[in-house]
């Protein structure tokens, strides 16, 4: 296991550019146990001396892990919290104790109701006070914290913004327990659990930037891409109010915890040779020489010897002879993997091409998370692959339903009325369809009949793209069915179904979302069925035949480094993917689960596909107008 606490050991050379105290895991699940354990040594640790053990917690997607090892720890290793005080750090204003969006409920449901703390022991700051109680209720916050001895150890999340608690940026370095109107970016963010913005509130009650800073110890965690940005500016940038977070640079006993993903964009992972000398792997190779056009503007075959010597990669020069070589064996890489024929072209040299030309017909199975990332995130590729005469398979895992809104559900339903008047049935649903609040959970037959709109919408998409309706199976993944944003983890049967899907198709190659940013986890979930079905299948003789390839949703693109199979599109596969996108009709003007993006799905897609086109050109590659993006997975 990996230590996570700071050693003032001196500072490696490779972290010259970070100013505060950070570790790397593999993945989110091992880096939250280490944490767990940190914390569980503390408890101990202050039993044994009699003392109690005040703990600062913080709610969000990226304390869960932490406390279901906590949980965890109790249950089957009796690890006791009879001597645990704790202090959250915020709640939302308004925001009633009971409400399934308090972060009441929200500690109760992940740690409280599970483990043996007293009820007197926890605080939590409340969100129904009325404006004159405020003021003073904060100052008794601060003091209990301070009656207490101090916050011993104090666990954080990042939020985009860069805020801690909820101090969001211009939050000053004296504030305490205060007050404070939410960023629009954190209100977007939170917009999904809350079904849409609106419902978000709009100010919440907050530790301040002194109160954090005066723990003893503390630990911020951070997963997944769509924090990299903002760790880097905290860990590596100045100190300023606009980041919040990066007051933390001045308390000393303070670890960043960290996936890859999170880190990616820390100077030592992402430019490695400017920090010092590296490896060169093909991997590097390839990333530093795109970065290294990026910088100097050039396309890859005017890069200079110069060029190289001036940004820290005299190291690769030396190793591979002269600029002019190097431009060349990039550039050749690059090419290779451009392709029209993602299941391979038939009767041709195959060795320089992303697949396999044999064998010519291909049986290729698409996995799409939900009913519609096939055709948004590679409607081209899938229409090429239909028109190569591929045997082409779509399996959509999940239905997909709460993502369809409550007025889509009652035009097909007053269609149906129209239709039958008498029908008691229809009646049924049109008034279980009259919800109160959008945050209310649908009626099982609600749910159904969402997951029937979508699958219509999927069946109208491929249909359109020439696919016989044989070919498009649901899967409906039980994980999913829960009728909320939370969802149920992994279970055998979501894996099982995975598993006889892939048997029955026997696929040549397998398309599969490799999404991490989803801010719902279903795009991840997704990709773990899969993970967990290949692992299983490993051994069965089809599978020595079969390639996985990743596509990325609609929220991000791969980097252009880790491209190995890039798919162009003519203006005209362009109009005809955008055609597919729009059968999806529930998910079109103005969708529930927009994310932070206001651009319709097609409109994001087709900006990043032209991004990746533009891409390439800028490399000095041919000048396509859209392209569609993939990594290989070797399993
Ligand atoms: C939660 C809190 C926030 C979150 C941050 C990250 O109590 O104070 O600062 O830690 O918004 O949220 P997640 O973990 O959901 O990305």
């Amino acid at each position: 296991m990996i230590d996570i606490r700071y050693k003032s050991s001196g500072q490696l050379e490779e972290n010259r550019f970070e100013k505060i105290h950070n570790v790397l895991f593999e993945d989110s699940q091992t880096a939250s146990i280490a944490v767990a354990k940190e914390i569980a040594e503390l408890i101990q640790h202050k039993a044994k001396e009699d003392q109690l053990c005040v703990l600062g917690l913080a709610t969000g997607s990226s304390p869960i892990k932490v406390y279901e090892e906590l949980v965890r720890m109790h249950q089957q290793e009796g690890l006791s919290f009879e001597n645990v005080v704790t202090f959250n750090l915020d709640e939302y204003l308004p925001m009633p104790e009971d409400s399934v969006h308090s972060y009441h409920y929200f500690m109760k449901e992940h740690l409280f109701d599970h483990v043996n703390i007293p009820k007197d022991q926890i605080h939590i700051p409340k969100g129904t006070l009325s404006q004159e109680e405020i003021n003073q209720y904060c100052r008794q916050y601060e003091n209990k914290i301070a009656a207490f001895g101090g916050l011993d150890f104090q666990l954080l999340g990042i939020g985009r913004t860069g805020h801690i608690g909820f101090n969001e940026p211009g939050s000053h370095e004296n504030s305490i327990t205060r007050v404070i109107t939410l960023d629009h970016l954190t209100r977007q963010d939170a917009a999904p659990s809350f079904l849409g913005i609106e419902q978000v509130p709009r100010r919440a009650i907050t530790m301040g930037i002194a109160t954090v800073m005066q723990a003893k110890r503390i630990v911020l965690l951070g997963w997944g891409s769509h924090k990299a940005a903002i760790l880097k500016e905290t860990i590596e940038g100045p100190i300023t109010s606009e980041v919040p977070a990066s007051y933390l640079q001045k308390h000393l006993n303070t670890t960043f915890v960290l996936d890859k993903e999170a880190g990616s964009q820390l100077t030592r992972i992402h430019t490695p040779w400017l920090v010092g000398s590296c490896e060169w792997s093909k991997k590097l190779k390839r990333s530093a020489v795109i970065w290294l056009c990026q910088q100097t503007g050039k396309s890859i075959l005017r890069l200079t010897d110069s060029d190289y010597n001036n940004h820290g990669m005299s190291g690769l020069l030396s190793e591979t002879g002269s600029a002019y070589d190097l431009n060349i064996e990039m550039f050749n890489t690059l090419q290779h993997t451009i392709t029209g024929w993602p299941g391979g072209k038939p009767n041709a040299d195959d060795t320089k091409r992303p697949e396999r030309a044999l064998p010519e017909k291909k049986r290729v199975l698409i996995f799409s998370p939900h009913p519609d990332d096939d055709v948004i995130s590679m409607g081209g590729t899938l229409d090429r692959l239909v028109t190569q005469g591929h045997d082409v398979h779509v399996a959509y895992q999940t239905s997909g339903n709460i993502a369809v809104s409550s007025e889509e559900a009652t035009k097909f339903l007053e269609v149906a009325y129209h239709l039958d008047k008498d029908s008691a049935a229809i009646k049924t649903l049109l008034d279980l369809n009259k919800k109160t609040s959008p945050s209310e959970i649908d009626e099982i037959e609600i749910r159904e009949l969402k997951g029937a709109i979508r699958r219509s919408e999927s069946l109208a998409a491929t249909r359109y793209l020439g696919l016989p309706e044989d070919n498009v199976h649901f899967l409906d993944l039980p994980f999913y069915e829960t009728g909320t944003i939370r969802k149920n983890p992994l279970a055998e049967q979501d894996i099982k179904i995975m598993m006889e899907t892939i048997k029955k198709v026997k696929p040549h190659q397998i398309y599969a979302a490799g999404d991490l940013a989803d801010p719902h986890g279903t795009h991840k979930t997704c990709l773990n069925a899969l993970f967990a079905a290949l692992d299983k299948l490993k051994s069965e003789p089809f599978m020595k035949d079969c390639w996985v390839w990743l596509y990325r949703g609609a929220w991000h693109e791969w980097e252009l480094h880790e491209i190995a199979m890039a798919v162009p599109m003519s203006p005209d596969q362009i109009l005809r993917k955008r055609h597919a996108i729009f059968y999806h009709q529930s998910q079109k003007d103005g969708v529930m689960f927009q994310g932070n993006d206001s651009r319709e799905f097609w409109m994001r897609v087709e900006d990043r596909n032209n991004a990746t086109a533009q891409m390439y050109h800028d490399m000095g590659l041919a000048d396509y107008a859209a392209m569609e993006a993939f990594v290989r997975y070797q399993f």
